[in-house]
């Protein structure tokens, strides 16, 4: 039987600081950078959800809304939406803050595919996902469809 868990269990935060070498010549936030840190928050979401190694199997569209700065504070959320058979549906979302200032803005989102992985590299069935709040059973079911439409375009 299949274990259940609810997003909250596995959802991730992580922090970084805009160094100069995530930059480019403008102090501006790299965006390859970004979506490295993205990766990274969404597969330690992906694997305490699976309690298994995961891959990156997609990356949705990933538009950068407003631009980063050298020193500024970037916080990342990755929370599981969905858990298919091995796959599983991350959002992630990174905000950017001014070290003197409170207000932190949206600089991206996306949803990041994982599949959890076994001992020989094959995919696994994972846990399924129970959502809770009215926004969690919406981003429940409208992952559906969203994986459609992935794999149709893959
Ligand atoms: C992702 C990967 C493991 C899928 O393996 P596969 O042999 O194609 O496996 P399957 O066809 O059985 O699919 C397994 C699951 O992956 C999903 N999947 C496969 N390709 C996908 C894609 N491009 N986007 C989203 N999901 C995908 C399938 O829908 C399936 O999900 P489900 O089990 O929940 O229904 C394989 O393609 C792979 O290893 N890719 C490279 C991963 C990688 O190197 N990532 C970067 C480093 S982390």
């Amino acid at each position: 039987m299949k274990k259940i868990k609810p997003p909250s269990l596995s959802e991730t935060i992580m922090t970084e600081i805009v160094c100069p070498n995530d930059t480019n010549p403008m102090g501006i936030l790299q965006g390859g950078r970004l979506v490295q840190w993205m990766d990274i928050a969404s597969a330690v979401c992906a694997q305490n959800h699976s309690e298994h190694i995961c891959v990156t199997a997609s990356i949705d569209s990933v538009k950068f809304k407003s631009p980063a700065k050298v020193g500024d504070i970037i916080t990342i959320k990755a929370r599981i939406t969905r858990a298919f058979n091995s796959s599983m549906e991350i959002f992630v979302q990174a905000w950017a803050k001014k070290v003197r200032g409170q207000q932190a803005y949206l600089i991206n989102e996306s949803y990041f595919t994982f599949v959890a992985l076994d001992d020989n590299a094959k995919p696994v069935a994972v846990p399924t996902v129970k959502p809770g709040s009215v926004s969690e059973k919406k981003q429940f079911a409208d992952a559906d469809k969203r994986k459609k439409s992935r794999l149709l375009s893959y």
